[in-house]
């Protein structure tokens, strides 16, 4: 079968290499893809808003299937373009229609979702132009830090916290009036929860799910998580902290409501659901839901997953999630990321980088392209080596060994990934 993936960062090369080893496919097509997709497959240069080009695309190539890695497409809402076209009536989407993409492209919409099934999450009020008075009045009324989330997409940078009441009234002004455009029209203010972090996933077909992997996530851009937000920097999985005791929490309290609460919904949802958690004592709270696999967790969790990933994907397709036997892998998987230097503010693009052979860890690209023959630097995550071990730790060893090797102008990655774990 023939399966177009879109997207183009270290999630997709990972899917990609997951999907290449399945006896299924015949031919995989990435777009837009990166350098290392381009070892996998055929890159191809699709505007990922362009429906009608993929549309057509994927109907000359006879492709089956369609794996959309980022959220805009799901948010604009590709699989209902494609369900609505008797046309693409033989190719499905692995991923949510618009009505379950929703919880990813509204954070007011998750929040009323979670308070309506009873899934633990901070509590919170949402304010818009017209309530700013009442907002301002809310943050007097609510203890510091103050937490301020912009409901739309805001590419990872829509969450204020502050310390300063002052400040947080300013900033609820700022994001009011447009300060991340249309998506801060709406303002979610919510109490403050002091805990550590974790991302759990799950593919579902809509009726019933799996478990994958849990990861955690490095976001900040400095060493002991220090400093601006980026994409992320490095994941482990499995999570040390997340023991069998606490996994049967989030699978009662969140998965369960979650997946039977989009059934009731009516939500068509094909695809995975990312649950970002924070462990507060031992009890798990929903931060955000992503309609997406995580980056960089995907290139932890893939390589956790022994199971054909085509076949998981058919059983989404078909509904027979429920019969699917999943395996994994249980050896430990981390990944460090290398980005350019500047990331995540102002970079430069362009710089050649030296791989060399690397045969213990998996070197996924990210922000990567080919230039004739070399390949440079196209974005500021660049590359991500994931690698295996008896535990998170010396995994980890072996990642930092293959990213010494790994050369560019500018090169730089958090030597401390794991560190709270230790
Ligand atoms: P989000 O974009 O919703 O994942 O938020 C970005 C980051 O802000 C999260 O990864 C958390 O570190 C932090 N955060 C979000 N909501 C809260 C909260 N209610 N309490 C504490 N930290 C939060
Ligand atoms: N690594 C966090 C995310 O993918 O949203």
């Amino acid at each position: 079968m023939n399966i177009l993936l879109l997207g183009s960062g270290g999630r997709e090369h990972a899917l990609a290499w997951k999907i290449t080893q399945s006896e299924k496919i015949d031919k995989l097509y990435i777009a837009p893809g990166n350098a290392g997709t381009s070892e996998l497959g055929e890159n191809v240069n699709l505007n990922l808003s362009d429906f009608s080009k993929i549309k057509k695309f994927a109907i000359e190539k006879n492709v089956e299937l369609v794996v959309v890695g980022p959220e805009q497409p799901l948010v604009d809402g590709i699989a209902d373009y494609f369900l609505e076209d008797k046309s693409l009536k033989n190719i499905s989407v692995i991923g949510p229609v618009k009505a379950g993409a929703i919880l990813e492209g509204s954070k007011d919409f998750a929040k009323e979702f979670m308070s309506k099934y009873n899934i633990p999450t901070a509590s919170y009020k949402s304010f818009s132009k017209a309530s700013i008075n009442e907002g301002k009045a809310f943050l007097e009324e609510v203890s510091s830090p103050y937490v301020l989330k912009a409901d739309g997409l805001a590419a990872g940078k829509g969450v204020l916290i502050l310390e300063d009441l002052e400040e947080a009234k300013k900033s609820l002004e700022e994001m009011l009036q447009g300060q991340f455009g249309k998506a801060s029209d709406t303002v979610v203010i919510e109490e403050f929860l002091s805990g550590i972090e974790l991302s759990v996933f799950v593919l579902t077909d809509g009726k019933s799910y799996k478990i994958l992997p849990e990861a955690k996530d490095y976001k900040r851009i400095g060493e002991a998580d220090t400093g601006l937000n980026t994409g992320g920097m490095g994941a482990v999985s499995p999570v040390p902290f997340a023991d069998k005791g606490f996994m049967d929490k989030v699978e009662e309290r969140v998965i369960k409501p979650t997946i039977e609460g989009l059934i009731n919904e009516n939500i068509d949802y094909k695809g995975f659901v990312f649950f970002g958690l924070i462990k507060v004592g031992e009890d798990p709270f929903v931060i955000e839901y992503n309609v997406r696999m995580g980056d960089p967790e995907t290139e932890v969790v893939v390589p956790r997953i022994k199971s054909d990933i085509v076949d998981l994907f058919l059983h989404v397709k078909n509904e027979t999630l429920e019969k699917a036997k999943i395996e994994f892998n249980p050896e430990a998987c981390a990944t460090v990321m290398m980005v350019s230097g500047g990331y995540p503010g102002n970079y430069e693009k362009g710089k050649k980088i030296e791989i060399p052979e690397i045969n213990d860890s998996l070197v996924f690209h990210a922000g990567t392209k080919y230039d004739s023959s070399d390949i440079v630097t196209n974005g500021g995550r660049v590359i991500a080596v994931s690698s295996y071990g008896k535990d998170i730790f010396e995994a980890l060893k072996k990642s930092y060994q293959n990213v010494d090797s790994i050369q560019f102008d500018g090169k730089y990655y958090r030597s401390d990934i794991g560190f709270d774990l230790k």
